[in-house]
C-alpha cells in the first residue's frame, strides 16, 4: 500500500508515519510537509534512511505540487493543518487557506486520480462547546473559533465532494491529542516545558474547561482502522471518554514535574473558549472494534519523560517564527 500522508512533519503525522512503518512491511509512506513552524523533519531522523519512506518539501495549497505528489498513490492521509486555536485567534488567513483551500485541493486530486481512499483528520471542536451530553457523528456544527470554523468548512467540503462526486473520503472528529513530538504551544507540552524549566504556567481563567483526551499512540491505532475496515463517505469519531478540567491535568503535571500549585498562574481568559467538549466514539468502537490502550496516566507520564529526555528537540522548536508569537500571546516570561 502507498499512501500520501500530508504534515507528516508535525505532530500527529511524524507519529503516523512511525507507527505504519514499524506496524507494516509492505508499505510505503511519502511524507509531503512543507516545514512550516510546527513541521520538524528531526522528528523522523530515525526513518530517514528507510526505503519505504520518502520526503517531498510541499504545500497543501499548491495544487501542482498535490497533483505531482498523488500520482500513484493508493491512500491519502491528511494531516496536514493549522491546528492551534490561539494562532487562529491572532490572525485566521492562514487557517483559511491551508484548512479549506489546502483540502479543496486535495479532494480535486482525489477525485481526477480515483484514489482509492481519503482520511481527512479533523477535530471535535466543528460541534462547538458541548455543555451536557457528547456530539456525535450527526451533531450539529457549531464552531465557534476561525480554526475551528475552517475546519468545518474543509469537513463540510469533504462530505459534499462524496455526495456529489462518489469521492471515497472519511472524516475523523478527535478530541484532544498529546503525546511526544508535539510543538509546544498546546497546553501539555508548553506546559511540561515550562514546569521542566522552573517557569510558570498561564491558565486561562478558571482552569475548569473540560476536555477529551487521548494518547497518538491510541489516535495513530484508530486512524489506522478507519483508513483499512471504515466506509467511504462515513465520518467516525475518535475519542477515550477520559474527560477531565484543565487543572486536573495541571496537577498531574506538577506531580510528575515535582513542582507545587505556586508554578500555577492564572491568566485572562481565551476569547470564545470553548468549556467542554466530549465526542461520543461508539461507532468507532462497535463497528470497527477500536478501543483505546493507554491510559491518561500512562500517557501523561510517558510524554513528560520524552520532554525531559529531549531538551534539544524542545530548543529547536523555540527559534523564530515561534519565538514572536510566544511573545504576543504570553509576554516576556
Ligand atoms: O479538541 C481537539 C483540538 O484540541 C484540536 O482540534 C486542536 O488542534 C488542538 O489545538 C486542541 O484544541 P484546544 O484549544 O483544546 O487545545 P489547547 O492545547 O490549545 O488547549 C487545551 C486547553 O487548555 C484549553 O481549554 C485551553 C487551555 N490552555 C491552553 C493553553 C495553550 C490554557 O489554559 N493555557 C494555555 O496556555
Amino acid at each position: 500500500m502507498k499512501i500520501l500522508l500530508t504534515g507528516g512533519a508535525g505532530f500527529m503525522g511524524s507519529n503516523m508515519i512511525h507507527y505504519l512503518l514499524r506496524e507494516y512491511q509492505d508499505i510505503e509512506v511519502i511524507n509531503f510537509d512543507d516545514l512550516t513552524y510546527a513541521g520538524n523533519l528531526e522528528s523522523l531522523t530515525d526513518v530517514a534512511q528507510d526505503p519505504r519512506y520518502t520526503f517531498v518539501k510541499g504545500n497543501i495549497i499548491d495544487t501542482n505540487a498535490v497533483e505531482t505528489a498523488i500520482q500513484g498513490v493508493d491512500v491519502v492521509i491528511n494531516y496536514a493543518a493549522e491546528t492551534h486555536v490561539d494562532r487562529s485567534i491572532l490572525d485566521p488567513r492562514a487557517f483559511i487557506d491551508t484548512n479549506i483551500y489546502g483540502v479543496y485541493n486535495i479532494l480535486e486530486a482525489v477525485r481526477k486520480h480515483k484514489i482509492h481512499r481519503y482520511i481527512q483528520i479533523s477535530t471535535d471542536e466543528v460541534f462547538g462547546a458541548v455543555l451536557e451530553g457528547e456530539s456525535d457523528e450527526q451533531s450539529k456544527f457549531e464552531p465557534r473559533s476561525p480554526y475551528s470554523a475552517s475546519k468545518a468548512a474543509g469537513d463540510h467540503l469533504c462530505a459534499a465532494y462524496a455526495i456529489t462526486y462518489g469521492v471515497p473520503v472519511i472524516v475523523t472528529h478527535s478530541c484532544n491529542f498529546y503525546g511526544p513530538y508535539q510543538f509546544p504551544e498546546k497546553l501539555i507540552p508548553l506546559f511540561t516545558m515550562n514546569l521542566i524549566e522552573g517557569k510558570k504556567v498561564p491558565v486561562y481563567g478558571d482552569g475548569q474547561q473540560v476536555r477529551e483526551w487521548i494518547f497518538t499512540h491510541d489516535h495513530c491505532r484508530a486512524v489506522d482502522v478507519i483508513m483499512r475496515k471504515g466506509n467511504p463517505g462515513e465520518i467516525y469519531n475518535i475519542g477515550t471518554g477520559y474527560r477531565v478540567p484543565n487543572l486536573e491535568v495541571i496537577k498531574q503535571m506538577l506531580d510528575l514535574t515535582g513542582r507545587g500549585e505556586e508554578a500555577i498562574e492564572y491568566v485572562l481568559d481565551r476569547p470564545g473558549h470553548d468549556r467542554r467538549y466530549a465526542v461520543n466514539s461508539n461507532k468507532l468502537r462497535t463497528e470497527l472494534g477500536w478501543e483505546p490502550q493507554v491510559s491518561f496516566e500512562e500517557g501523561l507520564a510517558k510524554t513528560v519523560e520524552w520532554y525531559k529526555n529531549n531538551p534539544d528537540w524542545i530548543n529547536r522548536c523555540r527559534t523564530g517564527e515561534y519565538k514572536e508569537y510566544y511573545l504576543k500571546q504570553y509576554g516576556n516570561k
